[in-house]
């Protein structure tokens, strides 16, 4: 059951004196100059920002402008207030119904099923609101919910939000299967956002895998042509075109069996973007630092000179010391803080570098 159309929505909230109407993006620690680039050129009112989100202004005709966003892993419609504690929105219901039909008026079939996130989930209150989601939205409630509602109290002020899409924006429908070791897409276009790729005309991709840093390339910069990638692993080959060819990106982008040690030729490139192999997953048997020694010689000679290298890796120190003796130099780095699943920290890096003159 939907009460109105957004507009409505939002008029019948200001009339209620209830706070404004937000939406929050939130991204990888670390990304946030990315972001910010990435809203700016997309016209979005940047209201607050905090380490790892950013709070724009709503408007009824921004959902598909979102869904866009590539440096943004998760958005969600929110509002705040100190008021917003469970017990008081379990006896005003609207606060939360409100936000529930904005989604659902975007886009009711994909919703099907509902779940709170909230310190006492099981309280009375809580059960309440989740009872009423249940009766008014005939939505079921499930631990792998499409629906994500959110009451947190972050500092002073209460904030609910509800994830606008089932999905994270950072999933994206190119992948076909997940590679173990793949990247994050949103770092991926990060990398590439460092590339200057608007001015070039070739892009190499050194240790491709799944393909994610080309694609991404591939479909942020449609005028770059010549794409190309490589890696020594066939399983990791396979998936790749299988990704590439979701994308529908098979005519532009080509991936080579080719091992770094063994020096493939493929031209020389305007932009080299890499993931670097790292860690017990990638190269157990491999000597890092001979390999990421190797990389470098190798981009020294196929970078174009006026052309950026840029890779991504946890083990930075390793190719700093190597870069501090090679041809490049480095003139940006980015930090970030990201979470594994087995709930440690990564804090790897992305280097952006050109070819000392
Ligand atoms: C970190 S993964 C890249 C993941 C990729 N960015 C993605 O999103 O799927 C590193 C890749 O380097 C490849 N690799 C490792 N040693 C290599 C070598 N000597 N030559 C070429 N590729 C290599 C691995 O097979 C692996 O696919």
């Amino acid at each position: 059951m939907l009460v109105g159309t957004i507009k409505e929505i939002c008029q019948q909230n200001e009339y209620m004196s209830e706070p404004e109407i937000k939406i929050k993006l939130s991204y990888i620690v670390g990304l946030k100059p990315v972001v910010l680039k990435e809203l700016k050129q997309h016209d979005f009112k940047i209201l607050d920002e905090t380490d790892d989100s950013v709070y724009v202004e709503f408007s009824d005709d921004m959902f598909s402008k979102i869904k866009h966003l590539r440096s943004v892993a998760r958005a969600y419609v929110v509002i705040q207030s100190d008021k917003y504690h469970p017990t008081y929105l379990s006896n005003h219901k609207s606060v939360l119904g409100n936000l529930i039909d904005i989604i659902l008026e975007v886009n009711k079939k994909s919703f099907k099923s509902f779940r709170i996130n909230c310190a006492g989930a099981d309280s009375s209150e809580v059960r309440s609101i989740a009872k009423y989601i249940e009766e008014t939205y005939e939505l079921e409630e499930k631990e792998e919910a499409d629906l994500k509602i959110y009451i947190i109290k972050p500092e002073d002020t209460w904030e609910i939000g509800i994830q606008i899409t089932p999905r994270p924006l950072s999933v994206r429908d190119y992948k076909v299967v997940n590679m173990s070791g793949a990247m994050d897409p949103t770092i991926a276009h990060a990398v590439n956002s460092f590339c200057n790729l608007e001015e070039a005309s070739s892009y190499l991709n050194v240790f491709s895998g799944s393909a994610t840093l080309l694609i991404e390339a591939g479909q942020s910069y449609p005028n770059l042509e010549n794409l190309i990638g490589f890696d020594n692993d066939k399983k990791h080959l396979s998936l790749s075109i299988q990704n590439i060819k979701k994308a529908d990106l098979i005519k532009r982008v080509k991936v080579k069996e080719a091992d770094i040690f063994y020096k493939p030729d493929f031209g020389k490139f305007d932009a080299i973007a890499s993931d670097l192999p790292f860690g017990m997953l990638i190269s157990k048997n491999e000597d890092l630092e001979n390999l990421y020694k190797t990389f470098v010689e190798y981009c020294e000679v196929k970078l174009e000179p006026r052309g950026r290298l840029v890779v991504y890796t946890s083990e930075y120190e390793l190719i700093e010391s190597i870069l501090s003796k090679s041809q490049f130099k480095i003139i940006q780095s980015l930090q970030l803080k990201l979470i594994t699943n087995a709930n440690a920290y990564l804090r790897p890096k992305i280097i952006v570098c050109e070819l000392k003159n």
